[in-house]
């Protein structure tokens, strides 16, 4: 779980729940060091795509999981950048076809296993915000505040289409809808980590919320645990 005394700010979620927004955003507000779980699946991902791995090959996807060569920055501007052996695919791996890849070799609990002291070590001072699936039942399960984002199925592929689409990368809607369909029932069936609440999470559905509304929400739970503990 990392350093106990660095509080930890959880995310779960299904995709297009809102949670990349809302942690990215919380991150800053907080001034803490945002963790973007989702980030790291999808890299092993084409990590093995390039390396030509079988989409089967559990031993091979962990040992690339275990030394991935990854950087997370900053552009000049601030915005997100991800260097894989110094290429950028920031883009790349946000693609829905590499989606469903992270989804896959998140299946493999060897993968999940080299992932673990990575995660943990971005529990850094002042505080940490991680997003993703397991954060508050596996990863972090000492963390001071647990939330699970939820939005309707309908509301959530409409939110992952409008992402794409100004990230200009051309999907359809109908195709992506049974894509998050398919890739939601993955993550919460697998063997390992599914995506289930923790018992002592906070649920937020967002469906008829802006993601500043969640932000407020959450801030709020962050000031009332904080002014109680
Ligand atoms: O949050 P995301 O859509 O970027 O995540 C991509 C995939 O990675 C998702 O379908 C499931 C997997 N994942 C996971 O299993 N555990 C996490 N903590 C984060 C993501």
């Amino acid at each position: 779980m990392g350093d106990p005394r660095i509080p930890v700010l959880a995310i779960d979620g299904p995709s297009g729940s809102g949670k990349g927004t809302v942690a990215r955003a919380l991150a800053a507000t907080l001034g803490w060091h945002l963790l973007d779980s989702g980030a790291l699946y999808r890299l092993v991902g084409l990590a093995g795509e390039r390396a030509g791995l079988a989409a089967d090959d559990e031993a091979g996807h962990a040992a690339l999981a275990a030394t991935l060569p990854v950087t997370f920055g900053q552009t000049a501007a601030g915005e997100e950048r991800i260097l894989l052996a110094g290429e950028e695919v920031t883009a790349l791996i946000r693609a829905e076809t590499a989606g469903r890849r992270a989804s896959e070799v998140a299946a493999f609990p060897a993968v999940r296993r080299a992932l673990v002291d990575r995660q943990h070590a971005f529990r850094k001072p002042p505080g940490l915000v991680a997003d993703g699936r397991d954060m508050g039942t596996v990863i972090f399960p000492d963390a001071g505040l647990k939330v699970f984002l939820t939005a309707s199925a309908a509301a959530r592929a409409k939110r992952r289409y409008q992402q794409l689409q100004a990230a200009g990368i051309l999907t359809d809607l109908a195709v992506l809808t049974e894509e998050i369909a398919a890739r939601d029932t993955r993550d919460a069936n697998r063997a390992v980590s599914p995506l289930i609440p923790a018992p002592d999470s906070v649920q937020i559905d967002s469906t008829a919320l802006s993601a500043q509304d969640v932000i407020n929400e959450v801030l709020a739970l962050v000031k009332a645990r904080s002014s109680a503990g």
